[in-house]
């Protein structure tokens, strides 16, 4: 088996979104504007209410998917037809924007830490005008394997037999959350051609020859396995894995399709009240 490398290091930059919340981008930043099939990765991170009370009130999207992953905090999410879904430590959700969805997503507490991750995932051409859904997953339907070091939680994808509850239909997707205590080696293997990164949100660690600084993201280059290791302090990462689209990207903030034409629709549909064409259906687990 080969190890993947590093091919890039992207650290996360941070920007404003919503109605005034502080977030920290990697992909989706002028370093990286995307890896296929993912468009955008957003952390949130902070003690600090006035980084995030804002939230982000009713904004459109169109033509991929969302995915959120909580560690610290609560936000509820509510769309224009009156889904609506609670999200707690630990939890996860997935929405198909599809053809369109008007929703908002707001922090429900006023102090304490809020903490996860937002993913852009992109549709292909044929799935981008489909119905949008939500589902929820619940902490608990996420398997958590603990290891004599090491604590493993499957959201998407296997880890030591334990499937996560989330699925993509079309890109393969992987996503683990995965802790190490300071010094342990560990070792995962992945689908030798898909798309690979590691986030890093806890600590450091090093990938072969190269070192990893907390809020940096690695791009993986090719290979049957990742291999790393924690450095003198407990890291903790996201390790994300898709199969690429392989698809023309043309993204106007929110709305992500395959040419400028359905740009200009998705604008226009947003202007004339015609971007929600299908109420989202809601799953909950
Ligand atoms: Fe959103």
């Amino acid at each position: 088996m080969n190890d993947r490398n590093i091919s890039q290091v992207v650290p996360a930059l941070e920007v404003t979104e919503g109605a005034g919340v502080k977030i920290f981008r990697s992909i989706g930043t002028p370093t990286r504007r995307n890896l296929d099939p993912f468009l955008m990765l957003d952390q949130f991170s902070t003690y600090n209410p006035d980084d995030y009370v804002a939230g982000f009130p009713d904004h459109p999207h169109r033509g991929f998917n969302t995915f959120t992953y909580m560690i610290d905090g609560y936000m509820r999410h509510g769309d224009s037809m009156g889904n609506s879904g609670d999200l707690g430590p630990g939890g996860a959700q997935w929405m198909k924007a599809g053809s369109g969805v008007i929703h908002s997503e707001m922090p429900q507490q006023e102090s304490g830490r809020m903490r996860g991750f937002q993913l852009w995932i992109n549709l292909p051409a044929a799935q981008k005008m489909t119905a949008p859904e939500y589902q929820d997953i619940r902490p608990q339907a996420i398997p958590e394997v603990n290891l004599d070091d090491a604590t493993v939680r499957v959201i998407a994808g296997e880890f030591e037999g334990r499937r996560g509850p989330v699925t993509d239909a079309h890109t393969n997707f992987h996503f683990l959350d995965i802790a190490l205590e300071p010094g342990v080696h560990f070792e995962h293997a992945v689908p030798a051609h898909d798309t690979v990164f590691i986030y890093l949100f806890e600590g450091d660690a090093t990938i072969g020859d190269d070192a990893l600084q907390e809020q940096q993201l690695a791009v993986l280059d090719d290979g049957e396995r990742i291999s790393i290791t924690a450095g003198s302090h407990a890291a903790r990462f996201l390790l994300v894995s898709g199969s690429a689209i392989g698809e023309p990207i043309v993204q106007y903030g929110p709305f992500v399709m395959n040419s400028r034409d359905e740009i200009n629709q998705a604008l226009e549909d947003f202007r004339d009240g015609k971007l929600v064409q299908t109420r989202a259906d809601m799953i909950s687990r």
